[in-house]
This record gives C-alpha cells, sequence and structure tokens, in this order.
C-alpha cells in the first residue's frame, strides 16, 4: 500500500498510529526499513549541489536528516495533529531546542513548578546564563500564571498531569492566557501521550516529549520530539542541524514501531492503574492515593473532560513516614525500583529521595513531596499479581 495515496486527515488515531508517515525504500518492504547510514551519496556533483542547497529533495547527512527519523517524525505530527516535527537525542534535547530556537538574551519565561527536575535545571541554571529568565509558578494557581506575565514573556511551559501527584491544568485556559500575553504555550505530554491527550488540538502551540517513555514503552530507547507548526518546529530543525543532539535512526525505528501498538498499550496502563489505584484506596495501611481517575483526586472533573482516560502513573502516601514507604518499596518482588516510567514492567520510585531530592524541604512540602509517598508507573503485568506484590510490602505496616 502506498500511503501517499491516503490523506491522513481521513484516518482515526489507531490507523494513523499504524499506517502514518510516508518514508520507503522503494524495495516493497511491508515493514518500514531502518537506515543506518550516516550519510548519503548522489549520481553526480550537480545533484549532490542541489540537494545541499535544498532545490532538490534528499538527504544530506544524518545529524540534519535521516529517513527513519524522518519516518518517526510524520507518525508523530499525525498523532498529535502537528504541521511538522522534530525528534531529537533525548526529552531533555527537545526541551533545550525548542528554548535555543525561539528565545532571545532578554525573553521572560513563566513555567509551572511541578515540571520534570532536569526541565527546572535548565531554565534556572542554563538559560539564565543566556540571558532568559524564568519565573516559577504554582502549576494549577491560574492568577499566579497571569501575574507572573511582562511584556518580554515569550513563553509558558507545563507538563499536565503533573508528576508524581498527577495535577492538571485547563490547557485551553492555559493557552489563551499564553496568547494573550504574547507568549507561546509548550506542553510536556510525556505523561498523557497523543493516545490520551492532544495539547496541540487545544491551543498549545508545541508539545514535546520523552520518547524514552510510553512512546518506546518497552524501556529500551532515549529520545526527544517536538511537534507544532511549520514555522516553530522548523527553527528547532535548524537548531538541531547546528548543536548535534539528533535521534538516532535505530532509536526512531523502534520508537515507530513502539508507536503501532500506542493506543493498545495506554489501554492497558489505564485499566491496570485504574484497578490499583482503587484497591490502595481502600487499603487500610494507605493514607492516600494521588490518581485523577478516583473521583476523590481534585483534576478529576477536569482530566475526565480534556484526556480520553487517566494514565498509566499513580502515587500514595502510606501510614508512617519514610521508613514505611521504603520497607513498602524494598519487599516488592515484581515491580521494579528504577526511576524509569512508562514501561511494560511496573516501576517504584520513592519521589522524596531520588526524582525530587534536590528539591529544598520548603520546595519538597510545596509540592507535596512527602517521605511517605511512593510512585508507582503501572506496567503490563496482571493487576492480581502488582496487587499481591504491593501487598506484601503494605501488610507489614499493618
Ligand atoms: C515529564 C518528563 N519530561 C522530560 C523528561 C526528560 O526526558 P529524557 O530523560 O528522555 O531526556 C523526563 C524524564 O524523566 C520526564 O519525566
Amino acid at each position: 500500500m502506498n500511503n501517499k495515496e491516503h490523506n491522513p486527515e481521513d484516518w482515526e488515531f489507531e490507523t494513523l498510529a499504524v499506517r502514518a508517515g510516508s518514508i520507503r525504500s522503494g524495495e516493497r518492504e511491508h515493514s518500514e526499513a531502518i537506515y543506518l547510514t550516516s550519510s548519503f551519496v548522489y549520481e553526480s556533483a550537480q545533484q549532490a549541489q542541489a540537494v545541499f542547497a535544498g532545490d532538490e529533495e534528499g538527504n544530506v547527512y544524518s545529524r540534519y536528516t535521516n529517513p527513519s527519523v524522518k519516518m518517526f517524525e510524520e507518525r508523530m505530527a499525525a498523532l498529535e495533529g502537528g504541521e511538522l516535527a522534530c525528534a531529537s537525542s533525548s526529552g531533555m534535547a527537545a526541551i533545550l531546542g525548542m528554548c535555543m530556537a525561539l528565545l532571545k538574551a532578554g525573553d521572560h519565561v513563566v513555567c509551572s513548578r511541578s515540571v520534570f527536575g532536569t526541565t527546572v535545571t535548565v531554565f534556572n541554571k542554563y538559560l539564565a546564563r543566556f540571558g532568559v529568565e524564568t519565573t516559577f509558578v504554582d502549576f494549577t494557581d491560574y492568577d499566579q500564571w497571569q501575574q507572573a506575565c511582562r511584556p518580554e514573556t515569550k513563553l509558558f511551559f507545563l507538563e499536565t498531569p503533573s508528576n508524581p501527584l498527577g495535577e492538571v491544568v485547563d490547557i485551553e485556559k492555559m493557552a489563551s492566557l499564553a496568547h494573550d500575553n504574547g507568549a507561546w504555550l509548550m506542553v510536556d505530554n510525556c505523561f498523557c501521550t497523543p493516545a490520551l491527550q492532544q495539547p496541540l488540538k487545544l491551543g498549545a502551540d508545541i508539545v514535546v516529549h520523552s520518547t524514552t517513555k510510553f512512546i518506546d514503552g518497552q524501556g529500551r530507547c532515549m529520545g526527544g520530539v517536538a511537534v507544532g507548526s511549520k514555522e516553530l518546529i522548523s527553527e528547532m530543525h535548524l537548531w538541531q542541524r547546528a548543536a548535534g543532539a539528533s535521534m538516532s535512526p535505530f532509536n526512531a525505528w523502534n520508537f515507530f514501531k513502539s508507536l503501532e501498538t500506542l493506543s493498545l498499550r495506554m489501554d492497558a496502563h489505564c485499566r491496570n492503574a485504574m484497578e490499583l489505584a482503587q484497591w490502595l484506596e481502600q487499603h487500610s495501611a494507605v493514607e492516600k492515593v494521588y490518581y485523577s481517575g478516583l473521583p476523590s483526586h481534585n483534576g478529576h472533573e477536569l482530566a475526565k473532560k480534556q484526556q480520553k482516560a487517566f494514565g498509566g502513573v499513580l502515587a500514595f502516601t502510606v501510614k508512617g513516614g519514610r521508613q514505611e514507604a521504603w520497607s513498602v518499596i524494598d519487599r516488592l518482588q515484581i515491580i521494579s525500583r528504577t526511576a524509569n516510567l512508562g514501561d511494560t514492567r511496573s516501576t517504584v520510585t520513592h519521589p522524596a529521595t531520588t526524582t525530587h531530592s534536590r528539591l529544598s524541604d520548603e520546595d519538597k512540602q510545596r509540592a507535596g513531596i512527602t517521605e511517605n509517598l511512593v510512585r508507582i508507573s503501572v506496567g503490563l503485568e496482571s493487576v492480581n499479581d502488582l496487587k499481591k506484590d504491593l501487598e506484601s510490602g503494605l501488610s507489614s505496616l499493618t
């Protein structure tokens, strides 16, 4: 089948996930090929000149473009509903790359306090050195976002749902607020993936991902991607050519193959997470469960409106403190003690001493990162086995 015969706009998400993207080798392969090559050859010096000049379509060098990477970019752009995507070597390279492509000295950023720690470092330490100032605000306090704006504000940055408490903001409202203040809205959509939430369709200008998470879904490869309008993402492509944080073709191949099962995987992650959250909520050793699929969660109604389902990550506090949380974590036999998430395998972290350990005590308190908090990225194992595994830890507390 020639994908070019079809207009992907007619296709639903699941079809796009399997078939969007037009790059084929001409060898009639059914499963798209992997192009492990650093450079490309030409018929003649004249053709080389034309391709280098951009007068003829073609690849030059895999730091610029590579067919496998382009294939992944086309599929991601289709899934997020953007015009263009730019893949990068990691999620951080996508976030930094978009900022380097769009911002200049004197510009100002408003950023949610509840974003990935390294994202805070990029804004706080590195972009600050180049004259880009960032104001951090409480994620769900819309007034703080408005009050932080200045004439030189160019970018709003947020992650929704937030990690690890699953708080949610209204993307449509944030996009209007950003635009009213002359800024772009960039959303890290790593926790939901486009299978559950499409921020561009809600008014965001740029979506970024760590494809290392649910998009790979199997904990194999590092990668990132930014999606948005041709105008904005073309700037990122130019940055990438110069900075060299390009995605490896091997990783791109893994990612676009993984996209084919994204909907099915996300459905199963969400189903398992919901069942586990409901079970934990009834457990006598558990104090509170943070999962937006539960009516008790303060983001439940908004998540229901803006997401297709509630995601695969949940957190809970045990009765007690660090000792009790660690004792639950240390007894687990199935769930892996590792900081990554979005894997077929369930993973567990103690945010206060790992992912969020660099926050000051005050910032931890403000972000709700208590010593008795445990985060689980719920995988695709049998939920009954996951319950039994958690029970072995929790029963030691009762
Ligand atoms: C929400 C979020 N954004 C970005 C990143 C950074 O991605 P990467 O590790 O692929 O650079 C992570 C990593 O954990 C993350 O959780």
